[in-house]
């Protein structure tokens, strides 16, 4: 298994779905804009299905997007055709084994613990980066019990205190919300995330009277997120 996230078919097409509908990549492409000016190639770890890949791709000649999932690389190539770009190398390949670079930007959204939890991994993005690097990353960590140790912004500050480097950081709260064709389509849904027993019967039925947006076509489940964007130049010009 590579990283907690596993992706199969439906939850690729669920979350193509979303992407198209949310505000997930828009918040943060002012920012992006500005980062990638000049820039001639772009690498975006743990691309998923792209949901920055696409979008860095109509700013960046080069961009290469890597992912371990089999799924997420070829769902995010049948999405790099859609939208007609071709300028987008897609590499199946997990970050410990990635031997590429440099690359002028390098962005991960959203990324493995191993790309971002330590000193050393933070060491490795500053070091194959030419120009900047930027990070999307949750804000707060997850309440579980036993307590998350899934990597937040404020962790990577402080790794990246401890190499000497001072990122910019800003915080965005926005909607990405799930599209559902049917109300049987969500229950699918919340079963395929939170596991068939965890979350069925009478107790399902009622959250989700409570959650679902009915909409002309279908419904919709708002989910809010709070990102942090955490970026720095790599180096001084
Ligand atoms: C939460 S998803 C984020 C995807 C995308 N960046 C986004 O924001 O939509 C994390 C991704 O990291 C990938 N991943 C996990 N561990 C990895 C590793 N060690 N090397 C490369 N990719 C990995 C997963 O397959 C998954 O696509």
């Amino acid at each position: 298994m590579c990283g907690v996230f596993e992706w199969d078919l439906k939850k690729a097409e669920w979350y193509d779905r979303a992407l198209e509908n949310s505000q997930y990549t828009a918040v943060f492409l002012p920012i992006i804009t500005q980062l990638v000016r000049g820039a001639e190639t772009a690498l975006d770890v743990c691309a998923g299905v792209g949901a920055f890949t696409l979008p860095l791709a109509r700013l960046v000649p080069s961009v290469t997007a890597i992912d371990c999932s089999d799924v997420a690389i070829q769902y995010l190539q049948i999405r790099a055709k859609r939208h007609g770009l071709s300028n987008i190398t897609c590499l199946k390949v997990a970050w410990e084994d990635f031997k590429g670079g440099p690359f002028d930007v390098i962005l991960a959204a959203y990324p493995a613990d191993c790309v971002v939890g330590s000193v050393e991994a933070l060491s490795r993005l500053h070091r194959m980066a030419l120009k900047a690097v930027a990070l999307i990353l949750p804000v707060t960590r997850k309440q579980t019990d036993p307590p998350s140790r899934r990597v937040v912004a404020e962790d990577v500050r402080g790794y990246l205190g401890d190499l000497g480097i001072e990122p910019s950081t800003a915080v965005f709260e926005y909607d990405f919300g799930q599209p559902f064709l049917s109300r049987s389509e969500a229950r699918e849904f919340v079963e395929a995330y939170a596991g068939k027993s965890s979350s069925s019967g009478p107790a399902l039925e009622e959250w989700l009277n409570r959650s679902l947006v009915q909409r002309a076509q279908g419904f919709y489940l708002p989910i809010k997120r709070k990102s942090a964007m955490v970026w720095w130049k790599a180096r001084p010009t």
